[in-house]
């Protein structure tokens, strides 16, 4: 069994997996847009229905206008710590694909599962690379298309960002109590064999 920061898993799993958690303190420093890349790099490696891989990512570095300006498409409470971060990623899915052979796209069943084995893909290569990720859903989506010049057909799925861990005590109160890793619910709860167990 695998025990690292507060986190202990069921079975020997590679600690990469328990080491990467979402906090909210970051430096403030840019990441270079290299680090950057080999983060997304890493995240079209996921696997997706008949490889169609749908996942399109619109990024962000401190310091440009492009990270204030996806910093923008945030919910104020994520606004108020993800300014910090070192970079914005927001993650989109195109919802169509063609499969093999077809001579028109067909709508995807999969292409927002597609992009979260992305998401998580970007976090590990992130962690791996000693930075920390915090995904987010607490963003204007219906101002997405328009402030990213988003073609039709694509769903906005996540805004992460991505960043050297900072101090938490630069934190409101509240925040800076909840920064740390987060337990889970035991395997057993999550996984049946044969059948689901209610
Ligand atoms: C799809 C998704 C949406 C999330 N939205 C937010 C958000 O809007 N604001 C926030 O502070 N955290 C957000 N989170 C972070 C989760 O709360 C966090 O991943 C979860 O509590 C597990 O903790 P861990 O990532 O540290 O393991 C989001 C995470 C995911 C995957």
């Amino acid at each position: 069994m695998t025990e690292t920061n507060s986190r202990q898993a069921e079975y020997s799993v590679d600690p990469l997996f328990l080491n990467r958690w979402s906090p909210r303190a970051f430096t403030g420093e840019a990441v270079p847009e290299k680090d950057l890349l080999t983060i997304l790099d890493a995240a079209r490696w996921a696997p997706s229905a008949f490889n169609s891989q749908p996942w399109r990512f619109v990024y962000g570095i401190k310091g440009t206008p492009a990270f204030d300006t996806l910093l923008g498409l945030l919910n104020d409470f994520n606004q108020s710590w993800a300014k910090d971060a070192g970079a914005v990623v927001v993650l989109l899915s195109k919802t169509h694909l063609l499969p093999p052979g077809a001579s028109a796209e067909v709508p995807s069943y999969s292409h927002t599962l597609d992009a979260g084995a992305a998401w998580g893909i970007a976090a590990l290569q992130a962690t791996r690379l000693g930075y920390f990720t915090h995904g987010m859903t607490g963003v204007h989506f219906d101002k997405v298309q328009e402030t990213l010049g988003v073609p039709d057909g694509h769903r906005a799925e996540l805004a992460f960002v991505v960043g050297k861990r900072g101090d938490k005590s630069k934190l409101p109160e509240g925040l800076a109590a909840r920064e740390e890793p987060s337990p889970r619910k035991p395997l057993a709860e999550l996984a049946f064999e044969g059948s689901f167990k209610a």
